[in-house]
């Protein structure tokens, strides 16, 4: 059972610009024994349907500190939907984000589709995807707080992930000018066009709003693309400033970003945490499915008022 969650005034967050004494002990703590490799994620477990305790101790104990866990489990290729919606539960995730495309259980089934509406979208295609956040596009009251993957099959060449948890990029730019973060938080730094479809209607409202956000429980939110198409920046030179910051920092070697690739049975447990996809080739037996979850909630038990227990 989780807890209900605490209340913050946001401005006692270690993530509100202005708080200058409980966000550099609050950053210290985080980067103190923070994971070095991919490997330091991932915790080996039977199946995601029946979790052990031990299981879901060690992967809860890497979301607290990271935002995200791996795991590696026994399924294999096994397409059973139960698997993440199960390993979902576990973890307290229960408003599925049904986007248009999802599937009727609410999973999205990622995988190149040759026909249909799918098909015009890149997730639906064997194409890269830059570095980003899931859900950057919904209203701003739909923002995603948990991303789950689930690999059912990889492809045969390419695939691989990048993952950054956000908490850590928002360091890095607040070490570098808190005024980027500052610029970052202005309620309309960035704007996602309305989506009009083929028939002219109107698919989706234009949506403009912060890149990083304090939810009410304290816990930062972050809503990006690096994307340069369908989506309007603020023009003014320190927001220009800290995009490039952040864009440099997310193409750079930062010790902080993991990259690798997951195989089946394997898969993702985050707060949606920045992350990107590299272009991929499927064969006869290797067709790329992976299985996604969006949830509005956050992971139980990974919020400020639970790590700070710690
Ligand atoms: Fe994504």
């Amino acid at each position: 059972m989780s807890r209900p969650q605490q209340q913050y005034d946001p401005a006692s967050s270690p993530f509100h610009p202005d708080n200058r004494d409980h966000y550099p002990r609050w950053r210290d703590q985080k980067l103190r024994d923070y994971p070095e490799s991919l490997g330091d994620l991932l915790v080996e477990i039977n199946d995601p349907r029946t979790l052990r305790d031990c299981e879901h101790e060690a992967l809860l104990q890497r979301c607290r500190k990271a935002n995200m866990a791996l795991y590696a489990s026994n399924t294999g290729d096994d397409p059973d939907p139960a698997i993440p919606l199960s390993l979902g539960q576990r973890f307290g995730l229960h408003t599925l984000n049904h986007n248009w495309l999802a599937d009727e259980t609410g999973l999205t089934s990622l995988t190149v589709r040759d026909t249909g509406v799918r098909q015009n979208y890149i997730p639906y295609t064997n194409r890269a995807i830059n570095w980003h956040t899931d859900g950057y596009y919904n209203a701003l009251d739909r923002q995603i707080g948990a991303l789950n993957l689930h690999v059912v099959q990889q492809a045969a060449r390419g695939g691989e992930n990048t993952l950054m948890d956000h908490e850590i990029a928002y360091i890095l730019l607040r070490e570098q000018n808190p005024d980027y973060i500052r610029a970052l938080m202005a309620p309309g730094v960035m704007t996602i066009p309305a989506r009009i479809d083929e028939g002219g209607t109107l698919a989706r409202p234009e949506v403009a709003g912060p890149v990083f956000s304090i939810l009410p429980s304290g816990d930062l939110h972050m809503r990006y693309t690096i994307r340069v198409n369908n989506v309007m920046w603020t023009d003014d030179p320190l927001s220009r400033e800290a995009l490039d910051c952040l864009q440099k920092i997310l193409n750079g070697d930062a010790p902080w970003i993991f990259h690798g690739r997951l195989e089946s049975g394997m898969g993702l447990v985050s707060n949606n945490v920045l992350h990107d996809r590299a272009a991929f080739t499927d064969d006869e037996t290797h067709k790329r499915h992976y299985y996604r979850a969006r949830y509005f909630d956050r992971l139980a038990g990974t919020a400020m008022s639970d790590t700070s227990a710690q």
